[in-house]
């Protein structure tokens, strides 16, 4: 889990290349979308042209066969004018929208590998931003940036030659400014506001992490004063976001500011040229409205160009950061050539195992050993930062161990396939996740196929039947987002019971009775113990009641097994184990006097 560098807004950021790659496949559309607004721009400059030299002719009253090319002309070219460029949208959009189809399926695949081990190295926020806004952000390509160079340049070459056949010297001035407005014009707008454009993407990220915070930390900044300071901070970002796009919008309005004026000039510079070149005879007199308003059409199109720049330079600094998620390493690889997973009763053993979460970090777990055979229930426990949740990590292949050795029915775990290895061993979280969707879809996440009747066996093991009975709505009763309908005892039954309905061989449970006070949480864990006798599970919990039915309980220090044995033989011998014990007889009994005392 190396964390991700930030993009330095200073370095020539990433390639072109990745950008296409991840929009890939789609390049017949887009070349067919290119094509159909190179057709457009072919009317718009014909449309003029034709319309030009038909007013100059028509000043001369010829007669009306004389005109008839013309009008057919105008009327063809106005009409497809408007088709090619509706063309041109719906297949430049339709591509662009497969592709970021595509992407986000990429980069949802990859979100799947890198959780949950790999996704602590990038922020919520940010996350959400390189996901939605920055996977938005590479439609430019396709649609603004692509097709806008291409179809001024290849309208453009047309246009000029056109006008450099009729008079060359024409041509030259049309040419010179044509350049200046499509090559020049578009690299130093590009020049002055990269740095502006460049810094978006990272500070709507900052922007969008700062809103989250506020939003969900509402109630503790709400409760501790602290929203003006939270809220300060938005703005901060705000500010800074808005001052950045202004900067860059600033720069490409100059630009197109500055083709407007080269317009001006390319017409002017024509007349200049075209004039005398009539009035010498070099020029029919009808053709000098065509080589003097040509220009206006050509520079429609070369208008978005600064625009087009800028937006190419967003699209590049999105991939960028959709490509640090694409590219981010795997927390942990799958074999080159994963075996194939053995058929149960499935036996877990570790010999020696230690892991740490990133090269030079501490150890977490250092030389633990296991033996889980098949229906024995072992707990692990120990003060906070011990290592247990690390071994539930580890046990799921969602971090690699180190050293040692563990194994499922003989097989290295690091020869398995993860998916495998998470098929047979099953996790229910410290903080699971709640979906904001009914009790049933809840429950059907452990296993998509389960019938109502086994839905309520394992709200029975999760010691949840009699409160659904009694629910007006029953299964179907809506729990709130994360869960809010319900109290924290239902919510980690809720999640015990869809772990109870996948049906794991080896079960493990970490921290059933988290966030409930002493009394709920110790009635969970009797539930937990009673429900999962016969099952293969291992029992994470800092709270020792109830251990006294499990096979063994080992005691974790530091990512070390300092005590194991039975819950009998450890009350017996000084240590963590003993004391932690008494700590917790102690509270209860203090506890029961205090009730007694105030009855
Ligand atoms: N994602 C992570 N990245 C880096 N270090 C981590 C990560 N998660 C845990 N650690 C570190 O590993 C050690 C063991 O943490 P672990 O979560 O396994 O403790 P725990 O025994 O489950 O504690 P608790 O009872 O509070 O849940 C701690 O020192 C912790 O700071
Ligand atoms: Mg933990």
């Amino acid at each position: 889990m190396t964390p991700v560098a930030a993009v330095d807004p200073r370095t020539p950021v990433a390639p072109v290349r990745p950008t296409f790659s991840l929009a890939h496949a789609r390049v017949g559309r887009l070349t067919l979308a290119t094509l159909l607004g190179v057709g457009a721009g072919v009317c718009a400059v014909g449309l003029l042209a034709t319309s030009a030299w038909m007013i100059s002719r028509a000043s001369q009253h010829p007669s009306i066969a004389a005109l008839g090319v013309a009008v057919v002309g105008v009327r063809f070219f106005a009409l497809s004018r408007g088709l090619f460029r509706y063309g041109e949208r719906l297949v430049g959009h339709d591509a662009a929208f497969r592709s970021l189809a595509d992407v986000r399926v990429r980069v949802y695949e990859r979100l799947e590998r890198l959780a949950p081990a790999g996704l602590p190295a990038f922020r919520r926020g940010d996350l959400l931003t390189r996901l939605v806004r920055d996977v938005d952000q590479l439609q430019d390509l396709m649609i603004r940036v692509v097709p806008a160079f291409t179809v001024a340049a290849l309208v453009g070459v047309a246009a000029v030659g056109m006008v450099a056949l009729m008079l060359p010297a024409a041509g030259l001035v049309f040419a010179v400014a044509s350049l200046l407005a499509m090559v020049a014009v578009p690299y130093l707008t590009h020049r002055l506001a990269r740095r502006s454009e460049g810094r978006q993407a990272e500070l709507r990220g900052e922007l969008t992490l700062a809103i989250v915070d506020l939003v969900e930390g509402a109630p503790e900044l709400v409760a501790n004063g602290a929203v003006p300071a939270q809220l300060a901070r938005v703005r901060a970002h705000d500010r800074a976001l808005t001052g950045t796009a202004a900067a860059a919008a600033r720069t490409a309005g100059v630009g197109t500011g500055v083709i407007t004026l080269l317009t001006g000039l390319a017409v002017w510079g024509a007349a200049v040229v075209g004039i005398p070149a009539v009035a010498a005879g070099r020029l029919d007199g009808t053709l000098l409205a065509v080589i003097v308003l040509t220009p206006l059409a050509l520079f429609e199109l070369v208008l978005p160009l600064p625009g087009a720049t800028q937006a190419f330079e967003q699209v590049r600094r999105s991939a960028t950061r959709v490509l640090e998620v694409v590219d981010a390493p795997d927390p942990v690889l799958d074999a080159p050539s994963p075996r194939e997973l053995p058929t149960g009763p499935h036996h877990l053993v570790l010999r020696g195992v230690s892991a740490r979460y990133a090269p030079g970090r501490p150890l977490a777990l250092d030389a633990v050993d296991l033996d889980l055979a098949p229906g024995r229930r072992v707990a692990i426990v120990g003060p906070s930062g011990a290592g247990k949740s690390t071994l539930a990590r580890v046990l799921l292949r969602f971090l690699p161990y180190e050293t040692g050795l563990a194994t499922l029915d003989g097989v290295g775990l690091a020869d398995l396939r993860g998916a495998d290895v998470r098929r047979v061993i099953g996790l229910a979280e410290q903080d699971a996740h709640v979906f904001d969707t009914t009790l049933r879809e809840n429950l059907l996440i452990g296993d998509r196929a389960a019938t109502d009747a086994a839905l309520h066996v394992a709200l029975g093991r999760a010691r949840l039947s009699s409160w659904i009975d009694e629910l007006p709505l029953g299964l179907d009763t809506p729990v709130g987002e994360h869960g809010a309908r319900l109290s924290g005892g239902q919510r980690q039954r809720l999640t015990l019971a869809r772990a109870f309905l996948a049906d794991f061989p080896v079960l493990v449970l970490d921290e059933p009775g988290e966030h409930l006070d002493t009394a709920t949480g110790d009635a969970l864990t009797a539930d937990v113990v009673a429900a999962t006798t016969g099952h293969t599970t291992i029992l994470i919990t800092h709270r020792l009641a109830g251990l006294a039915a499990m096979d063994e309980v080992l005691v974790l220090d530091g990512g070390r097994v300092v005590q194991r044995g039975r819950h009998a033989e450890l009350v017996a011998v000084d240590g963590w184990y003993a004391r932690q014990w008494q700590r917790e007889q102690g509270v209860g009994e203090i506890v029961t006097r205090a009730a007694g005392r105030y009855r």
